[in-house]
């Protein structure tokens, strides 16, 4: 009862300090901000109303302060006046991308200390790189493209150390790469300035169009520094000569025209010695001609391979540029993103996982969403087939599925974008970096991810008429980091794959006996499946692992095993026997998940029934517990399906 009087009370409080407050040394520093720059009338900030009402403002949850500040395309002209944005000091996100801005940023930028994303490209800034941003060691993503900036780029850049993204391209740097080295760094670019000497070996492994525009730069994925020349020929760069309206110097310098001179001439020597030598082989032995001539063949194959490679590299990047048929990302839900296929290329990503679905890839967009995207392979159904079933999978709406938003479909990429969730997925909370000072995952929250997981798939079977096809712990993913409700994703893909081509070993450890033969999913393998992944929220198992002891036997199999010799209380995760008073729960939930196991799919309860058994089992057993919400039902225990009593001695009723 005091708990629910202080809850309400803390919700009244917290709502009361939404309304009044508003941050307003931050809303000081914006009103400086904007009075000092010419910009749009697009910018219309009233003064008398909260700050985080503002266009292009966004405040924390608690309204305490300034936490995104996005005026891309606002028409501001000039340059950054000092003491303004550098006292907002809380701020994550700034983009004042696309604007007239000029000169440098201010020394006080350097108060962002928490800024995380920072887009000025598309601007006119003209100085070096600015020192203040040296020091913004949160700094996740800056792009400083297509402006004047000038000078060298410092080597401190290394103090940026949480950099995924780094963007230069279309500047006026000059001078060597320095040596770069943070590993978390996915996007970098340098193409297009005066940048000059070898690519130092951190930066080799980004490819060639990340530094192509640079005259004078060589080595890494471009053509070696050759001792001849000082500079590469500049042959592999015309294709990105994007900017004409920005001058290359075309002069040559003394100095490089005598290393050409002698080059030229060094060259010319060795084509002559390469003749003479041939000639003389020639002569030796003419009887087997194969010798001389792979110098050409050989020169021949390695070109067509390279061919090849860069075709088959062509992903998601070169698809969308190259094909003539442009197509369109779709979107599943009204107003929640606005972003388009441009915006996801650009985006950052990261790999997630490999399934045998495809790849899903966690990726940021530039303006700070992100979302998951997902790359079929294998895909068999027509553009119009898949379709279809894309939006019905869109219409679904349950807190316990993670709906999909939008899909992308082409002849050689279909893609799949669904929201992104932070806390991860049930496989890597039970089985990600065990014991090493990992927060085990406690019983209350496995019911609850049981329950919620069940009600997922339940809604899917009733309300949408969908199978799941590939229910397993990594595709049951977690809405918050602690209090764990649950939500399934990757749900009705299956009939896109077709029959034949059905991967078996697509939900190896959790697909039911009988799919082995029809290849085709449908309710009572879902029930099965989830019978699994119920058993491993019980032993804390990977279903799919080689841990069972015995090679060849799936969960269902062990856990059956084990119960039939007495010995139930081996089968549970060792991580579960700190906890007291939960032995009957775990025995209940043990005997509904070998019930949904059952190798006879009729004999299996449908997914509703199931959702029923475990939330029964749950309302018998808040009595008991006394902690998790008190429930007002008298009625405990007289369900009559599991009597308190038999829960001691478990075994047998255990097995079904
Ligand atoms: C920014 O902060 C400085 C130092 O705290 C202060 O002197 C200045 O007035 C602030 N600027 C604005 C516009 O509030
Ligand atoms: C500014 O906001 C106040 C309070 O919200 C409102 O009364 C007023 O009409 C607004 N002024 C303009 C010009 O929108
Ligand atoms: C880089 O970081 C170090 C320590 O974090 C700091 O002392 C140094 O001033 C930074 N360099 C620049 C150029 O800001
Ligand atoms: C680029 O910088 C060089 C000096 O490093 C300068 O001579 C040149 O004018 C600059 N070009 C542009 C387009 O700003
Ligand atoms: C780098 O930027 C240039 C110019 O905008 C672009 O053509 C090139 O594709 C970019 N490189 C990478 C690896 O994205």
């Amino acid at each position: 009862m005091k708990l629910i009087v202080f809850s309400v009370f803390a919700l009244l409080l917290q709502h009361s300090v939404r309304v009044d407050s508003e941050p307003t040394q931050d809303k000081q520093a914006l009103l400086a901000f904007i009075s000092k720059l010419p910009h749009k009338n697009t910018i219309k900030w009233n003064e008398s109303d909260s700050v985080c009402n503002w266009v292009g403002v966004i405040c924390d949850d608690t309204q305490s302060y300034v936490s995104t500040l996005r005026l891309p395309g606002v028409g501001l002209v000039g340059s950054i006046p000092p003491n303004t944005l550098g006292n907002l000091t809380q701020l994550r996100v700034l983009s004042l991308r696309s604007n007239g801005l000029t000169g440098s940023l201010p020394p006080d930028f350097s108060n962002l200390k928490l800024l995380r994303s920072l887009y000025l490209q598309n601007n006119e800034f003209s100085s070096e790189f600015p020192p203040s941003l040296l020091s913004l060691t949160r700094l996740v993503r800056l792009d400083l493209s297509s402006n004047a900036f000038t000078g060298k780029i410092p080597f401190s850049v290394n103090n940026l150390t949480q950099l995924t993204g780094i963007f230069l391209e279309n500047n006026n740097f000059s001078g060597m790469i320095p040596s770069i080295n943070t590993p978390s760094i996915v996007n970098f670019n340098v193409s297009n300035n005066h940048l000059s000497g070898s690519i130092p070996k951190s930066l080799a492994r980004f490819s060639a169009p990340s530094f192509a525009g640079n005259v004078d730069l060589c080595g890494g994925p471009l053509p070696a520094c050759n001792p001849f020349f000082p500079s590469p020929t500049p042959s592999p760069n015309p294709p990105n000569s994007q900017s004409p309206s920005r001058k290359k110097s075309k002069k040559l310098s003394t100095g490089a025209i005598i290393g050409i001179a002698l080059g030229a001439a060094a060259l010319l020597i060795l084509l002559l010695l390469c003749c003479i030598f041939c000639l003389i082989k020639r002569k030796n032995r003419t009887r087997s001609p194969k010798e001389p001539k792979p110098v050409a063949g050989t020169r021949a194959v390695p070109a067509g391979a390279e061919a090849g490679t860069s075709s088959s590299k062509d992903d998601v990047t070169g698809s969308g540029e190259g094909g003539g048929e442009r197509n369109k990302l779709v979107f599943l839900s009204e107003g929640l993103y606005s972003f388009d296929l441009e915006d996801l290329l650009r985006a950052s990503a990261e790999v997630l996982g490999k399934g045998s679905v495809g790849t899903s890839y966690k990726a940021v967009l530039e303006e700070g969403t992100t979302v998951v995207v997902k790359r079929l392979k294998d895909v068999v159904v027509s553009k119009k087939e898949f379709e279809t079933q894309m939006e019905s999978l869109g219409k679904i709406k349950s807190d316990n599925v993670v709906p999909l938003r939008a899909f992308y479909f082409s002849k050689d990429e279909k893609l799949l974008v669904s929201d992104y969730m932070p806390a991860g997925s049930l496989s890597a909370l039970l089985h990600g970096s065990r014991g090493s000072g990992r927060t085990p995952l406690d019983w209350d929250n496995r019911m609850r991810i049981a329950t919620s997981a069940a009600r997922g798939i339940a809604h899917l079977h009733v309300s949408a008429k969908v199978v799941h096809g590939n229910i397993k712990s990594s595709n049951v993913l977690l809405r918050q980091q602690d209090h764990h409700d649950a939500a399934v994703s990757d749900f009705g893909l299956s009939p896109l794959f077709g029959n034949s081509s059905q991967p078996n070993h697509r939900v190896a450890g959790y697909r039911a006996p009988e799919v082995l033969e029809t290849r085709k999913p449908t309710f009572k393998s879902d029930v099965y499946s989830f019978g699994v992944l119920l058993l491993e929220l019980l032993t804390g198992k990977a279903p799919n692992q080689a841990s069972l002891g015995e090679e060849g036997i799936d969960l269902p199999r062990w856990v059956q095993s084990v119960v039939r010799e007495e010995w139930t209380a081996e089968v549970f995760d060792v991580e579960l026997m700190r906890y007291h008073n939960i032995e009957e729960e775990m025995v209940q939930l043990l005997q509904i998940a070998m019930a949904c196991v059952a190798t006879v799919p009729d004999q299996r309860p449908a997914m509703p029934e199931v959702v029923r058994m475990i939330e029964d089992m749950n309302r018998s057993e808040t009595d008991d517990g006394g902690l998790r919400q008190s429930s007002d039902d008298p009625s405990k225990g007289s369900d009559g399906q599991t009597p308190p009593q038999e829960s001691r001695t478990p075994p047998r009723s255990a097995t079904p």
